[in-house]
């Protein structure tokens, strides 16, 4: 009985507020934080063409990217290697405070490899293609690609990876990536190339 009132009294201790680093700061987060770093980089700054960065990336996009790894909702076969078994040992708070660690982390600036293509690939991300098939990448991504909520930070992304995940978009493969369907079905392969040049440039 009496640990039950301390227990009460530790939950309404105002010093157990969240801190501004949200939940990041919780032990399970970062003994966690260890492991993803073996892959994902220090701080998530991974430059690796198969492991994508994860500083800066938004809050929302995370949450939901965890959580359809554990439900088994995003599957393409490097997905299914690589986070399927990790992310089934996340409870929900742990994935939350892993999403505020990673998106307070600072990340790398953009690498330009190939100017005339990222052009091309600015042109398309800016302006969209033709009638509205393809739809301006600013209008949900952000004008410098820095990602909205629900809609990730592609500035500083492995071109490779972005070009493997557009073609992943033509499959049923990444459940919530039906809202990018459309464009991934009208783009061609030279014009996925030329908008993964460019937001790994920013
Ligand atoms: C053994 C290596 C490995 C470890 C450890 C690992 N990951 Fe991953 N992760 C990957 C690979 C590989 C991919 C991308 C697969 C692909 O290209 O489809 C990925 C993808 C992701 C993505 C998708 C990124 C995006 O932009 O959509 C997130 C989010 C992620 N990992 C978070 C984490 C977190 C958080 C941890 C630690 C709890 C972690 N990963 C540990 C290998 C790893
Ligand atoms: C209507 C809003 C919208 C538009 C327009 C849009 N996107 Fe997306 N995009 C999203 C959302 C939301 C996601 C996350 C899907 C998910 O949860 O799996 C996403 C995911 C992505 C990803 C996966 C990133 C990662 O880290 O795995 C890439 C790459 C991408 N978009 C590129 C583009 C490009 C290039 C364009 C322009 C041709 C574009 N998007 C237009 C909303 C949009």
């Amino acid at each position: 009985m009496l640990s039950l009132v301390a227990c009460a009294a530790w939950a309404q201790n105002p010093a157990s507020t969240p801190s501004p680093a949200g939940k990041s700061e919780l032990p399970a987060v970062q003994r966690a934080v260890h492991v993803c770093a073996s892959c994902h980089g220090d701080f998530g700054r991974s430059t690796h063409k198969l492991y994508p960065a994860l500083a800066g990336q938004t809050r929302d996009y995370m949450i939901r990217q965890m959580k359809d790894f554990r439900d088994q909702a995003r599957a393409e076969t490097d997905i299914q290697a690589y986070m399927w078994g990790i992310s089934a040992l996340l409870t929900d708070e742990q994935i939350e405070g892993l999403a505020d660690y990673y998106a307070a982390q600072t990340p790398l600036p953009g690498k330009s490899r190939n100017a005339k293509l990222e052009a091309e690939g600015k042109q398309i991300f800016e302006q969209g293609v033709g009638d509205h098939t393809v739809r301006a990448c600013t209008s949900c991504h952000g004008t410098n690609a820095q990602g909205d909520g629900a809609a990730p930070r592609l500035a500083g992304l492995h071109a490779e990876y972005v070009f493997r995940q557009l073609q992943a978009f033509k499959t049923p493969l990444r459940r919530h990536g039906n809202v990018m369907k459309s464009e991934a079905q009208a783009l061609n392969d030279a014009q996925m190339k030329a908008l993964a040049a460019y937001v790994m440039s920013r």
